[in-house]
């Protein structure tokens, strides 16, 4: 039978940690190799999990899922640098002067992205081709947090800056939730885009990370704010696709029907993502593999009745798997 990865004109990810690439549990690594392409880690490449303390760096799981997917054939999309959800506790308490918290930020982003340019794939490209620079800078929490307040600001584009000046050639991201749905946001991300063009602030690519429910938002919303970033001419990545099926917790098991509103979605987002010009796909990102895997089990209440992905909690393929494979055909 036709694969994910065989389908689509463009590359389809998924989420790894280097625990689960190098544990026993072999359904994992044999669905991930036969499905998909590309690979994020879902929190060993955060900079709470790799900047340990001042000047000082801790790359080894990073290094192993690249070490996994060079051997693999996978490409690796870096997530994420800068994330006021996502900041070392001795980093949050730093007593230094704003200029040196800069310094150590900085410092990181520089080490980092150089570090992960290092390795090769057979014919000469970076095996992390991409980075998500800053992760949901539009946020309250972000606009409250030590990067605005310490580096000011302008800080997102200090820090593109920055990830430039290590790696010219890698391929930059703004992140963020909520672009499927919310137009003010998408506003402010498409100006703060055209920022960037008028000052020479080097930006590649455009995540939508697509946590989207089976109702809403509709495709037509989706589609509707898609637009706008597809008009920036950047690379468009579905960075975190999921769908929650079960947001108000009224079921208590996976119904037919929600099955199938949630085939017909996920169907319809592959449609919707070929209407993208073919040179600005940078690819669609699954946000997990199995459903008891997904972060939805835990957020905003712990539950099992969420069923948000294309694999069962047994790793059998779902009605879900099968309207998106149909949705890339
Ligand atoms: O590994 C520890 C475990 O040892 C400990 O017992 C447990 C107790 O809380 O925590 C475990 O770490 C958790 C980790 O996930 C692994 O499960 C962290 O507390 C928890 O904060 C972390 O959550 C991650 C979250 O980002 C915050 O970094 C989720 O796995 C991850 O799916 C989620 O991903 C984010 C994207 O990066 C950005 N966009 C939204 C998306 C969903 O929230």
């Amino acid at each position: 039978a036709i694969t994910l990865k065989a389908a689509a004109t463009f590359p389809i990810g998924n989420i790894v940690s280097a625990n689960r690439l190098s544990g026993s549990d072999n359904n994992f690594t044999s669905i991930l190799n036969k499905e998909f392409n590309s690979i994020t880690a879902e929190n060993d490449m955060k900079m709470g999990a790799m900047f340990t303390g001042q000047n000082t760096y801790d790359f080894s799981r990073g290094d192993a899922i690249v070490a996994y997917a060079k051997a693999n054939g996978f490409r690796v999309h870096g997530h994420a640098l800068v994330w006021h959800a996502s900041i070392p506790t001795w980093l949050k308490n730093f007593t230094g002067t704003d200029v040196e918290f800069e310094a150590q930020v900085k410092g990181y982003i520089k080490a980092t992205v150089a570090h992960f340019a290092l390795a090769k794939t057979t014919d000469g490209k970076s095996v992390v081709a991409s980075w998500d620079v800053v992760n949901e800078a539009f946020t309250n929490e972000a606009l409250a947090g030590p990067f605005y307040a310490k580096l000011g600001p302008d800080y997102v584009a200090k820090c593109f800056t920055w990830a430039k000046e290590a790696n010219s050639e890698v391929k930059l991201f703004y992140n963020d939730y909520n672009l499927d749905s919310q137009t003010s946001k998408v506003k402010s991300v498409v100006d703060m885009v055209a920022d960037f063009k008028k000052r020479a602030i080097p930006i590649d690519g455009i995540g939508s990370q697509m946590h989207v429910g089976y109702s809403y938002p509709d495709i037509a919303t989706i589609s509707t704010t898609l637009s706008p970033l597809v008009g920036t001419g950047l690379l468009i990545h579905f960075s975190e696709l999921d769908m929650s099926v079960n947001r108000d917790l009224a079921l208590t098991s996976f119904t037919a029907e929600r099955s199938n509103a949630q085939k017909e979605k996920y169907k319809s987002i592959a449609v919707l993502y070929k209407t993208i010009p073919s040179a600005q796909r940078f690819g669609i990102t699954f946000w997990g593999v199995r459903d008891n895997d997904s972060w939805l089990r835990g957020w905003p209440v712990v539950t099992e009745y969420e069923w948000p992905l294309l694999f069962d909690s047994n790793y059998g393929y779902k009605a879900a798997y099968t309207g998106f494979l149909e949705g890339l055909k």
